[in-house]
């Protein structure tokens, strides 16, 4: 299933404003449609050993996962960024897990959107295949 575009932007923008950056001041917020119609939130919560901080878009994907859902249809990305950003290389990876075909919707400061298709974002994802046998 699909809803309007806005009632995501507005789950995203709330999301945002949870966004735990005190070391790049840099706010994220995304919200990502579930099949079921039920909206995931996901802010970046950042730490004081840069290299762990977690991603607004992974963070809704493991809210979603553990709350039993796995499939998606569109997301809705904001960030504090002049023009829409989009999604970093390791949250592609992990959003083409679960939604090959997802629609993506990124909002910039100034009022401007840019909309992808995960297939856009991430044209040859890695898939595991089975190791050949020695
Ligand atoms: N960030 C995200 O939340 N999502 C992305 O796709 C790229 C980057 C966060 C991580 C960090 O807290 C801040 O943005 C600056 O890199």
């Amino acid at each position: 299933m699909t809803v309007d575009w806005n009632e995501l932007a507005a789950a995203a923008r709330d999301a945002q404003s949870k966004a735990y950056a005190p070391y790049s001041r840099f706010h994220v917020g995304c919200a990502l449609l579930g099949e079921s119609g039920v909206i995931y939130k996901g802010c970046n919560v950042e730490n004081a050993s840069y290299g762990v901080t977690m991603c607004a878009e992974r963070g809704a994907i493991s809210c979603a996962v553990v709350a039993g859902e796995q499939r998606f249809t569109q997301l809705v990305l904001v960030t504090d960024a002049e023009a829409p950003e989009s999604p970093c290389g390791a949250c592609r990876q992990v959003l083409n897990e679960f939604a090959p075909d997802l629609s993506i919707l990124s909002l910039g400061v100034d009022g401007t959107e840019q909309r992808w298709t995960m297939t856009d974002l991430l044209p040859a994802p890695f898939e595991f295949r089975p190791p050949v046998e020695t």
